[in-house]
C-alpha cells in the first residue's frame, strides 16, 4: 500500500495557543490520488437501489502504520453515488460498526423520514432503507453521519461521500464529465495523526478539530495526473470544522461554475474559492501540456480575533493537492457562457421571516432538544431566515431539505460565488444574512427536519434546531425525545 510521510509540522500540537501551519513546499506529494468508485446501482424494477455497509477497518494514510478508520463498502470513505433528476432511489444502509450511527444526505430535497437525522438512528446489525425520488438541479451533494452528538467522531473516523445529481440540461452543456478522469471528486479533510499512524481524537478546542495533515479522498501527499486541457474537480469540504480558501499555488485562477445546490448562471473567474464545512464548489482548472500546479488552501479572514483565528486554522497555509498534467492532454471545450437560468425565489411571496442567532453553541439560546419542535412551517410557502453569528467565533448555517437562497448580506446582494443554490452558508461575526427558502415537501409532523452549524463539534454540542413543514394549519405531533443515544 502507498504510504507517505506527513508533512512534518511544526509547533501544531499546543492547542489554544499555536502558531499558523505553513506547509506549502513541504508535503511530499507522492501519493497517487484515490478516487473513490462509484457505487453500483441496480435499476431492475424501475428503482435505482444502492447497498452501503457502514464498517470498521484499518487504512495506511501516513508513515508510521494504519489507522483504525471507519468507511462505507471499504475501510475510508465511501463510494460516490449517482442518480439521476426523476429516478426514485432506494439505500440500503447496513450497519456493521458497534455503535449506532445514522447517514444524511445533505443537500438533498427528500422526505423527512428519508432524511437520515438524529431520529433514524441505525443501530448495530439493523439496516435502514429509506427511499426517495430525485427531484432537484444536477448539483455534488454528500452524504454522512448525523447520530446527536457524535457526528464529529463518526466523519473523522471516515463516514462519508460524495452524492451527485445528474439532469438533462447540465448533461447537454460542454462541460468535462468523465468521473475520474476530467471530472473529480476531490473531498478534503484534516486529521492529525501520532506515530504509529494512528488518528488522534482528543485534540479539541472550541471549534472542535482541527488537524494538521490533509487528505483528499482519505489520500495523504496526493497527487492527480491530468489527462484533459480542462479538469472539473468537485471540491467538498468535509473537514469537521476546518475551513478552506483554495486557490491555485502560481496565481492562476479557477473558474467557478457551480455552488452547494448546482451550476451558477454562469461561469466565474475566481482568485479564491472559499468553502467552509459542508459546503461545495465546482470549478474548472485548466492546465498547459507537462505544467504542475498545486490546489492550496490561503489565510483567511473569517472574521475573527487573532487566536479564534489560529484556533481554526484560519491563518494556516497549506498544500492541498498537486495537478500534474501529462505531455500530452486531450482537448476540452471551452466552458459555456451560460451554464444554467437559476430561478430566483420570490421575495414579494414570502409568507413567513424567522431570525437565528447563533451563539454560544445555541441557536436563539436553545440547546438542541430531540424532543422539541423549534419551528413548523407551511408547506408550499415561501420563507425568509434571517440568520446571524452573534460573537466571534466561527460559524456556518445548514438547513436541511431545501436549497436556499442567499438574499442580501447585510443589507447588499451577495457576492456572485454566493448566487446560486446553497445549502450552507458561512456566517462571519455579526453580519446579517437573510435567506430566501421555498418548502414544497409536506412531511410527517412527527418527522422533524433539521437546521445547524456545520462545525460539527458545535453540531454536537447543540448548536441546532428542527422544524417540521406541515399542513395549512397543521401542528406538529409530539416527536418524544427517546431517539438519541
Ligand atoms: Cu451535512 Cu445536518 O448536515
Ligand atoms: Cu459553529
Amino acid at each position: 500500500a502507498a504510504v507517505t510521510a506527513a508533512a512534518t509540522l511544526p509547533g501544531c500540537s499546543a492547542l489554544g495557543s499555536r502558531g499558523a501551519i505553513d506547509t506549502v513546499g513541504r508535503v511530499d506529494f507522492r501519493n497517487r490520488l484515490r478516487i473513490p468508485p462509484l457505487a453500483e446501482a441496480d435499476r431492475r424494477g424501475g428503482t435505482t437501489e444502492f447497498a452501503l455497509a457502514a464498517q470498521a477497518g484499518r487504512s495506511a494514510i501516513v508513515a508510521g502504520g494504519e489507522a483504525d478508520t471507519w468507511g462505507l463498502n471499504g475501510a475510508l470513505l465511501g463510494p460516490t453515488l449517482r442518480a439521476r433528476r426523476g429516478e426514485t432511489v432506494r439505500i440500503t444502509l447496513t450497519n456493521h460498526l458497534d455503535e449506532a450511527t445514522t447517514l444524511h444526505w445533505h443537500g438533498m430535497h427528500l422526505p423527512a423520514a428519508a432524511d437520515g437525522g438524529p431520529h433514524q438512528m441505525v443501530e448495530p446489525g439493523a439496516t435502514w432503507s429509506p427511499s426517495w425520488r430525485v427531484d432537484q438541479p444536477a448539483a455534488t451533494l454528500w452524504y454522512h453521519p448525523h447520530p446527536h452528538g457524535q457526528t464529529e467522531r463518526h466523519v473523522y473516523r471516515g463516514l462519508g461521500g460524495l452524492f451527485i445529481v445528474d439532469d438533462d440540461h447540465e448533461a447537454a452543456l460542454d462541460l468535462p464529465r468523465t468521473y475520474g478522469v476530467d471530472d473529480i471528486p476531490v473531498i478534503v479533510q484534516d486529521k492529525t495523526f501520532d506515530s504509529t499512524g494512528q488518528l488522534i481524537e482528543t485534540a479539541r478546542h472550541d471549534n472542535g478539530m482541527v488537524g494538521d495533515t490533509i487528505l483528499v479522498n482519505g489520500t495523504a501527499g496526493p497527487v492527480f495526473e491530468v489527462g484533459a486541457r480542462r479538469t472539473r474537480l468537485r471540491l467538498l469540504n468535509a473537514s469537521t470544522a476546518r475551513s478552506y480558501n483554495f486557490g491555485l499555488g502560481d496565481g492562476r485562477p479557477v473558474t467557478m461554475i457551480a455552488s452547494d445546490g448546482g451550476l451558477l448562471s454562469e461561469p466565474l473567474s475566481l482568485q479564491r474559492v472559499l468553502l467552509t464545512p459542508g459546503e461545495r464548489a465546482e470549478v474548472v482548472v485548466e492546465l498547459e501540456p507537462g505544467q504542475e500546479v498545486t490546489l492550496r488552501s490561503y489565510p483567511q479572514d473569517l472574521g475573527l480575533t487573532d487566536a479564534r483565528a489560529r484556533n481554526s486554522g484560519a491563518a494556516d497555509e497549506l498544500d492541498v493537492l498537486l495537478l500534474r498534467a501529462a505531455a500530452r492532454l486531450a482537448p476540452s471545450p471551452e466552458v459555456p457562457a451560460r451554464l444554467a437560468v437559476v430561478d430566483r425565489l420570490d421575495e414579494s411571496a414570502v409568507a413567513v421571516t424567522r431570525t437565528f442567532e447563533l451563539r454560544n453553541n445555541r441557536i436563539n439560546d436553545e440547546e438542541m432538544d430531540l424532543g422539541r419542535v423549534d419551528d413548523v412551517v407551511t408547506v408550499d410557502t415561501t420563507e425568509v431566515w434571517e440568520v446571524w453569528n452573534g460573537h466571534r467565533q466561527p460559524h456556518n448555517f445548514h438547513v436541511h431539505d431545501v436549497q436556499f437562497q442567499v438574499l442580501s448580506v447585510d443589507g447588499r446582494p451577495p457576492p456572485p460565488e454566493l448566487s446560486g443554490w446553497k445549502d450552507t452558508v458561512y456566517l462571519p461575526p455579526e453580519v446579517r444574512f437573510r435567506l430566501i427558502m421555498r418548502f414544497t415537501e409536506h412531511t410527517d409532523p412527527a418527522m422533524p427536519y433539521m437546521y445547524h452549524c456545520h462545525l460539527l463539534w458545535h453540531e454536537d454540542q447543540g448548536m441546532m434546531g428542527q422544524f417540521v413543514v406541515v399542513e395549512p394549519g397543521g401542528r406538529p405531533a409530539d416527536i418524544g425525545g427517546g431517539h438519541g443515544h
